[in-house]
Parts: structure tokens; C-alpha cells; sequence
């Protein structure tokens, strides 16, 4: 198969790296991938996404992998299928379930999925009497694209009413006219990676993403600062899990959804049982690269049985084991990243350490690569000790502006299935 994949992450470098393994690939194209993994694929240039589709129809493509959220918002999906092309990735009205907080909650009330309490406000009229059907804290949320940025946790009424009214009068542009006010929740956090063919939804095993810049969850919100999985569950929270699947496979079922591609649940495990904090639509970053690393089965021959709406005869198969990822940011990150330091050893920790590494914001300045972007790399391992081993890697990592955090990971079982002394 001649494969494209659309994005410039470490998840889209996870997806390249993983698609490549595939006997059944034929030919690699990237578009808009970074310079530390553009040489794994042959780069397409081109001005839009019709052209794109043009350019990948002249090529033989066979199949489009979207990476980020921007391009299925846009309708790059409906694109490629008017020259015949199938993606990995939902059309243009499913991707509302990711462009549009209020959509996404329409949905969930439609299809009777737990979610917080919420109202949807779009003038500063119905600030108070909004605000006042909620305790605090409270959860406010730009209803439409906001890089991750757009969700506000506020810890007073004053501070509420202040930011509601901020983003009312545009904080965010368009994307927050209309606001989400949530009631908060609280509980650990589960993100839950599954593929759709229009019949069958399949999930990948759960995910957890660190979301604070700050090793025990503090400081600000960053797109993710490290991920590993599985998460460990107690036999009843699977069993929840197992639940709420089959009732969002009924949904998307119902609601005729037919389109193939991911859906990207992000759960809170509440003492009320599992509520939906969002969805994407779309691999998440970092989870994508631990899963990866994870997934012992061929992507791509599940990706073409995707197409073929035959996601009911894939039995995914993953290693033993936890994988683990740490994302290494570029200091001032995610406020104001430094940009320009070089990092020049990466192929030393990788042989030194046994570990993977993807790339996020990268750009190649003479023989170096230098950091252009917030989250620089992701380092990845997987089986006992892999925490060690990321971070020995780390440690030795030659990038003087790395931030990274020190907890990623399950202690307990770090301890447990490590012999490798780590503290
Ligand atoms: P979202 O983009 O909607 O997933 O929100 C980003 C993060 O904000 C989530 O991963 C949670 O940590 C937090 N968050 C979102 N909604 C709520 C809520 N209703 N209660 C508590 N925390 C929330
Ligand atoms: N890691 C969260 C996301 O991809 O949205």
C-alpha cells in the first residue's frame, strides 16, 4: 500500500515509525512531517488540502492517516474521498464531535453517556444566571478548537465570572463565542483510543496522559507531558469501561456515523462511575507513542481491515507488560518555549539506553537538530525497567533547555516489576 500520513508531531513520527514495520506497505508519503523524521517517507509539498488530494490521486495513494485535529475540522476526509482516496480520520460533520464542545454534549445527552452537568452560553446576559446553577469550583470550556488551551478551571465565583466574560469577548476567537460551563469533576483520568469502521467500534488498551507541566500534577496545562499504558483497573472499572463502549458503539451505530477513523474517549472515573470529559477525534499525544510501542499487531493491516469495515475480525494483540513515554519540553513551555537550542546526541541515548525517541518540534539547522517548537521529543520504552531506562536516557540527553517530568508512570508497579534498583 502507498500510505500518507498528515502531521509534524511525535505521534505522527510514532505512526510512520509503526506503519513502516508493515510488510504490507508499499511506499511512504509525509505531509508536513518534521526534519526529524521527514527522511522516513517522501515528502509531499502542497498549498491546501485539495491539492493534496489531487497530488495523492497523481501518486497511487491508498490510504490517508490524519494525524491532528485542524485538518478532519476542515474536511480534509471529504476531500479525499471525492478523488477516491479512504482515511484514517472522521468527515467533516464527525469531527464536530472534537470541533464543537456543545456537539460533543449534544451527543452524549442524545445517546443517554454520562457526562458532566453542563449549560451552553454564548452572551454575557446570562453570565450570572449561568454561573449561578454551579458550585465551585467550576469548569469553563471554549466550545470550539483552542490547541488544548481552551478548558479553565476556576477556583472562585469572581474568578469565573472574570473568565467567562474573557472568553465571551473573544479570548479565544471564534472558538469561544460560545462557552461550555461544566460542573467539576473529580477522579483519575483515562484516555481511551478506539478505531470505527462504520459498524464496529475497537478499543485500544487505556491510556493515561499527564496533562501539568509539573511532576504530582501541578502547574499549568500542557498538550501532555508524558503518557504510559496500560493503565492498571480494578476488574469492576473494566467492567465500567466494557459498559460505556458498548454504549458508544450504539450510538455512533444509531446515529448511522460512517465514517472510518478514531475516536478518542477522554474518561474521569467518578465515585458516580465513568463520566466523558470530551472526545477527540483522533490519535492523542503523547498516548499514541507508548501504545504504539505497545501494539504488537501489524497498524496498517489493521488500518486497510478498517476500510474494509472489517474491525470485527481484528483481535489486537499487545506485549506484556507497560509502555511508557516521556515528553521532554523546551524550557518556558507551554507559555513561551525557547527555541533554537541544539540537540545533539540522540542516537548515543538510543544506543546507550535500548530507547525510541519521536520527534515533535524540530528543525534541522546545519548537521544539528534545534528545537523550533514547546514539546521538542518524546522518549519511549517499553517492558520491565523501561522507566529506568527513559530516564537514564534523559539524563544523558545533550539538550540544555529540557524540561521534563520526573513522575511519569506507576510507582507501585515501577518498584514491583523493576529489579533494576530504580528510585
Ligand atoms: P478536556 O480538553 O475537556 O479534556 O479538558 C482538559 C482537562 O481539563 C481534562 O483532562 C481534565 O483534567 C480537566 N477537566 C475537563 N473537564 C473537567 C471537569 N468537568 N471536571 C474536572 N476537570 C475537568
Ligand atoms: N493528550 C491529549 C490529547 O491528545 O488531546
Amino acid at each position: 500500500m502507498k500510505v500518507l500520513i498528515y502531521g509534524g508531531g511525535a505521534r505522527e513520527h510514532a505512526l510512520a515509525w509503526k506503519i513502516k514495520q508493515s510488510p504490507l506497505l508499499e511506499k511512504l508519503y509525509l505531509y508536513k512531517p518534521n526534519d526529524g523524521f521527514a527522511a522516513l517517507g517522501e515528502v509531499i509539498n502542497a498549498e491546501n488540502n485539495e491539492t493534496l488530494a489531487k497530488i495523492s490521486k497523481e501518486k497511487n495513494i491508498d490510504l490517508l492517516v490524519v494525524g491532528p485535529e485542524d485538518p478532519l475540522v476542515a474536511g480534509i476526509v471529504d476531500e479525499f474521498k471525492k478523488v477516491g482516496i479512504p482515511a484514517i480520520g472522521a468527515d467533516k460533520k464527525w469531527a464536530m464531535l472534537e470541533g464543537s464542545k456543545a456537539y460533543a454534549k449534544e451527543f452524549m445527552q442524545r445517546n443517554n453517556i454520562p457526562t458532566a452537568k453542563y449549560e451552553a452560553i454564548s452572551s454575557k446576559k446570562d453570565l450570572y444566571s449561568v454561573l449561578e446553577k454551579f458550585t465551585i469550583p467550576v469548569v469553563l470550556k471554549a466550545d470550539g478548537l483552542a490547541a488544548g488551551k481552551g478548558v479553565y478551571i476556576a477556583t472562585s465565583r469572581i474568578d469565573a465570572e472574570m473568565t467567562l466574560k474573557e472568553f465571551l469577548e473573544g479570548k479565544f476567537g471564534e472558538a469561544s463565542g460560545k462557552v461550555i460551563v461544566e460542573e467539576f469533576l473529580e477522579g483519575p483520568e483515562i484516555s481511551l483510543i478506539s478505531l470505527w469502521d462504520g459498524n464496529t467500534l475497537l478499543p485500544f488498551i487505556p491510556a493515561r496522559d499527564y496533562k501539568k507541566l509539573n511532576d504530582g500534577n501541578q502547574g499549568p496545562n500542557t498538550g501532555g507531558m508524558g503518557a504510559y499504558c496500560p493503565v492498571s483497573l480494578t476488574a469492576d472499572e473494566y467492567k465500567n469501561i466494557e459498559e460505556y463502549l458498548k454504549k458508544l458503539e450504539q450510538a455512533l451505530k444509531n446515529e448511522q456515523a460512517d465514517f472510518t477513523g478514531v475516536i478518542y474517549s477522554g474518561l474521569i472515573l467518578t465515585p458516580q462511575g465513568i463520566k466523558v470529559l470530551e472526545y477527540n477525534m483522533r490519535f492523542g499525544d503523547p498516548e499514541t507513542q507508548p501504545l504504539l510501542m505497545h501494539l504488537d499487531s501489524d497498524l496498517l493491516k489493521v488500518f486497510k481491515m478498517a476500510v474494509n469495515k472489517e474491525l470485527d475480525k481484528v483481535d489486537l494483540k499487545w506485549k506484556k507488560g507497560q509502555s511508557f513515554c516521556v515528553v521532554v519540553a523546551a524550557d518556558g513551555y507551554p507559555e513561551n518555549p525557547k527555541k533554537g537550542g541544539a540537540i545533539t546526541n540522540v542516537e548515543q541515548i538510543i544506543q546507550n539506553h535500548g530507547v525510541n525517541v519521536f520527534f515533535a518540534g524540530v528543525k534541522k539547522e546545519g548537521n544539528n537538530l534545534v528545537a523550533s517548537g514547546g514539546r521538542v521529543l518524546s522518549i519511549c520504552q517499553s517492558g520491565p525497567c523501561a522507566q529506568k531506562y527513559i530516564y537514564d536516557a534523559l539524563l544523558e540527553l545533550d539538550f540544555s533547555d529540557k524540561v521534563y517530568r520526573k513522575d511519569i508512570g506507576e510507582v507501585s508497579l515501577q518498584k514491583k516489576d523493576c529489579t533494576c534498583d530504580y528510585e
